[in-house]
């Protein structure tokens, strides 16, 4: 006897689309078959004329961050409460090490916060800032604690430098971790944000100028040399540029495991935002770019040169931002997209920018692969049963009000979407069903990871 069977509907894959019924036993999926009638279940949900999806991953977040002064507006519960909302079935959060913390110590710390309070499942990233002494081979440790993937900054007051970051790819190699990185180059952001500020150039205009496209390419350049000299795998999060998109197909060209990532943000807007009134309120770094950088990224999701979009979710309150009104420096960085980042992709996809399949590909199968989350990211037999379905004759348009983050504003705002997740299962437990959040705190439980 089943517990769920979702009837009628169209199974989409990172490779295939077919009509099928499929059935959900113990949190797993365990039938997937084009005619389930006639089974005991408990429960059957009629999706025709809908798609039913594997739940997405956001590979980016960071939720109840302490950074620019504050801390993200989005604690593990209403971050997860909002990834649900938005199709998003399973989170990777950033834990920040602190200084003379070892690997594990940092993720158990982070874990108190999360434990019992998230809607959805989730996973952790470490973002590493110290590697002295004993602390560099912690990272075998973490990986065999289930978090096997790291990220470094080149940027901010926590970034590391060259070398550093070099010997955490040599120790990445030999243990078999996956190295992200935020690429950006420190020294001339520091250079142009004095020059501007010297200048009395204040606005948030000048977030994007000090951090300008070469800023954001010379740093991917570089990662991708060292990655290379190592002949290690790298990740690298928030693509946002056209050049550092050259600078990853070139790399995959000749055979080198280079990752890209890219975020929504980044798909659709420009530079432009930051002469906006409300121009602080899409303050993010790296910045968002110019058109041609945008449609770069987009002719690489269709090449096939980015894997996956995160969305770095970073969410501050109005106030907070308003801390740059005259000085953009004082802005906190990021935003919210946790919610968007499924439907957006989706709605590209209904309207014949990217296949269904790929929109898949990119926000649920690929993360799972690449982050080593086994039991995540499809909707084969066996694997835990997040779904999602989406009806894609909804209209939606994004405000603030309609989303579930506790920030009291949203970048998206009037952002028009054709299409829109109806339902979403965790581990086929209805947690979000058509518009409103129907889970529970603390039904999240942690994913461990493993990339052997
Ligand atoms: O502006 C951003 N992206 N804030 C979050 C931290 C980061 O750089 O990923
Ligand atoms: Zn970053
Ligand atoms: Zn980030």
């Amino acid at each position: 006897m089943f517990d769920l069977i979702i009837k009628n509907g169209t199974v989409c894959t990172a490779d295939e689309m077919f009509k099928a019924d499929v059935a959900v036993k113990d949190g797993k999926i365990a039938a997937v078959s084009e005619d389930l009638s006639g089974c005991e279940c408990a429960k059957v949900i009629d999706a025709s004329g809908k798609l039913v999806l594997p739940g997405a991953i956001d590979a980016h977040t960071h939720l109840a961050m302490p950074f620019g002064g504050t801390i993200s507006s989005d604690d593990y519960f209403a971050g997860t409460r909002a990834a649900a909302c938005g199709g998003t079935t399973t989170v990777f959060d950033f834990v920040l090490q602190d200084f003379g913390e070892t690997m594990v110590d940092a993720v158990k710390r982070r874990d108190k916060l999360c434990k019992g309070r998230a809607a959805v499942d989730y996973a952790y990233h470490v973002a590493v800032k110290d590697v002295s002494g004993k602390l560099l081979d912690s990272i075998e440790e973490a990986v065999e604690y289930g978090v096997p993937s790291f990220k470094v900054f080149m940027v901010y007051d926590f970034g590391v430098t060259d070398g550093v970051f070099y010997k955490i790819l040599e120790k990445a190699k030999q243990c078999g971790a996956l190295i992200g990185v935020h690429a950006e180059n420190n020294e001339m952001v520091n250079t142009l944000t004095e020059k501007f500020l010297s200048e009395g150039k204040t606005s948030a205009w000048y977030h994007y100028m000090s951090r300008p496209e070469f800023v954001e390419a010379e740093a991917d350049r570089r990662a991708i040399a060292w990655a290379k000299a190592l002949d290690t795998p790298l990740y690298i999060v928030h693509l946002a540029n056209k050049d550092g998109v050259k600078a990853v197909t070139e790399a995959k060209d000749e055979g080198y495991t280079i990752y890209a990532e890219t975020c929504p943000q980044y798909l659709e807007f420009t530079c432009d935002v930051y002469k906006r009134e409300d121009g602080r309120n899409f303050v993010c770094s790296p910045p968002m770019k110019g058109e041609e950088s945008r449609q770069a990224l987009w002719e690489a999701i269709k090449r096939g040169d980015i894997d996956t979009i995160a969305t770095d979710h970073c969410p501050f309150q109005t106030s907070e931002k308003d801390w740059g009104k005259d000085d953009f420096t004082k802005i906190p960085n990021g935003c919210a997209g946790i919610e968007n980042m499924y439907p957006y992709m989706l709605s590209a996809a209904n309207e014949g920018k990217i296949p269904f399949t790929k929109a898949v590909e990119l926000c649920a199968a690929n993360p799972a692969k690449i982050f080593g989350c086994k039991q995540k990211g499809s909707l084969a037999v066996g694997k835990d049963a997040d779904i999602v379905i989406y009806d894609p004759e909804k209209d939606f348009t994004i405000t603030n009000e309609a989303m579930h983050s506790d920030c009291d504003h949203t970048i998206w705002e009037g952002v028009k979407l054709h299409g829109y997740p109806v339902q979403t299962y965790s581990r086929g437990k209805l947690v979000y069903d058509n518009g409103d959040f129907v889970g529970e705190e603390g039904w999240g439980e942690f994913v461990k990871c493993s990339l052997k």
